[in-house]
């Protein structure tokens, strides 16, 4: 059962250390989060989960790690410098700032100023001058360096079609209005595939593309119950999409994108292309006279083509809030309220708790902080040594963060080498003996 409100996730994410408001002390900021300690962790193991599967997996896919700071002219020929923007309006009775579409039920709309464009790029200033002609976007998707560097993959792995260049880390938008907890905010991480193929091959990718990212949520432990696809009307498209289908999630506040699934055509290659004229270029693109790089391969017949991008892009955050929000639950257990975050135990924050029963047992303890350094070599991410002393208080606090496996060290571990393995799910205990307890522990995770 996910969570009744954005407010019990909100809680939960500050109590237990996932998620905190930026710069907090100072009365935070707005559209910024920072990931705590168990924040990060279930992060970093999403992210990862993602690698493996587009990167790790298949044989056509690559990655790459390209800066944050983009030069304008990337920007100016990818369309976002003219169309990276929404209509804002100003509030003159409340003297709030929204998108136009976005105006909530309080403001009159006898008050609200003509919509004016508002370019969501971030610009900061490149060098000791500032100049006015040196500065540098905070890249708003990671797409494009991924675009700007398909000859140096190309030429690098002797890539043809079909394969795909893969990319995640932050992206930045200066959003107007900004939306439940992680939902919207300004800064923030997406995974994005962009995957090449032959014209005319575009509209099977798409299609099958957009049913393994389906499987692939569903394999994070998002049920199909929670999706549902919106396949964005013509009106509502990106510029640079032929078709887009969006994989919506039932989100507390409502059915909102999770990961947009776009045909983005030849648009962006061939916008940043030398030499447009001899491409046969189908989309409609900027003239560029300042690429040094033809953004093409040839076929068969030798002849040159633009291949065209099918481009599944995921944002991190999001994904993090559906999945805290899907594994939430709240059971009933002898009359007391018992909360547990029903992870996927590959993206638990942390796979095992080793506890002694006594915290002031010398042999206790230091046969538990065996167990522990033993478990945290198998490289299956953090195990934590739990020396608090209280068991009960310890189940409690690792069901709600999502620990698959707590495993307490006792009196009859020191004499027949056994400890006490409990599971979040059934609570149910068994004992198992040390030797065999990695390979409960790498069949659970
Ligand atoms: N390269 C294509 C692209 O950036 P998008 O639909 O603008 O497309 C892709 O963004 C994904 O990035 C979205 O599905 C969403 O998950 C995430 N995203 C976009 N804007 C965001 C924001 N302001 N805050 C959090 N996540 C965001």
């Amino acid at each position: 059962m996910p969570a009744k409100n954005i407010e019990e996730l909100i809680a939960l994410c500050k109590r237990r250390g996932f998620i905190f408001q930026s710069n907090e002390i100072y009365g935070g900021t707005q559209g910024l989060y920072d990931y705590g300690p168990l924040g990060v962790e279930l992060k970093s193991n999403l992210k990862n989960a993602w690698w493996k599967s587009i990167v790790y997996e298949r044989d056509d896919v690559e990655g790459l790690d390209a800066a944050i700071l983009t030069k304008s002219t990337v920007l100016k020929h990818s369309g976002h410098e003219d169309t990276f923007s929404d209509p804002m309006v100003d509030c003159k009775s409340c003297g709030e700032r929204f998108r136009a579409d976005q105006v909530p039920d309080y403001c009159k709309k006898e008050d609200l100023t003509e919509p004016r464009q508002f370019n969501l790029m971030f610009k900061t200033n490149i060098g000791p001058v500032d100049d006015g002609k040196s500065f540098a976007y905070l890249r708003p998707e990671t797409a494009q360096s991924i675009f700007t560097n398909f000859k140096n993959v190309v030429d690098s792995t002797a890539r043809t079609v079909p394969f795909g260049i893969a990319q995640m880390g932050k992206a930045f938008r200066n959003e107007i209005t900004l939306k439940s907890f992680i939902f919207r905010v300004r800064e923030f991480e997406q995974m994005e595939l962009e995957f090449f193929v032959r014209p005319g091959d575009d509209d099977k990718w798409h299609k099958s593309w957009v049913e393994s990212r389906v499987q692939w949520w569903n394999d994070q432990g998002i049920s199909d119950m929670s999706l549902e696809l919106y396949d964005v009307p013509a009106d509502e498209l990106a510029h640079y999409s032929k078709a887009t289908v969006d994989i919506m999630y039932k989100f507390p506040h409502g059915v909102e994108e999770l990961e947009g699934v776009a045909n983005r055509t030849d648009f962006d290659l061939g916008s940043h292309s030398k030499n447009q004229k001899e491409l046969n270029i189908k989309a409609n693109v900027l003239n560029n006279n300042e690429s040094n790089s033809k953004l093409a391969l040839q076929d068969e017949n030798n002849n040159w083509f633009v291949p065209f991008v099918i481009e599944p892009s995921a944002g991190v955050d999001r994904g993090v809030l559906a999945i805290l929000n899907e594994a939430y639950s709240v059971e009933e257990i002898d009359g007391k309220e018992r909360v547990v975050l029903k992870l996927k135990p590959h993206l638990a924050p942390i796979k095992a708790a080793v506890m002694p029963l006594k915290k002031n047992d010398e042999n206790i303890v230091s046969l538990a902080k065996k167990v522990k350094d033993n478990l945290q070599k198998l490289g299956l991410g953090r195990i934590l040594f739990e020396n608090s002393g209280n068991i009960g208080k310890n189940y409690r606090r690792h069901d709600e963060v999502g620990t698959p496996v707590c495993i307490t060290v006792d009196f009859e571990s020191l004499d027949n080498q056994t400890v006490t393995v409990r599971d979040r799910d059934t609570m149910k205990q068994e004992r198992i003996s040390l030797d065999k307890i990695s390979e409960h522990l790498k069949k659970i995770v």
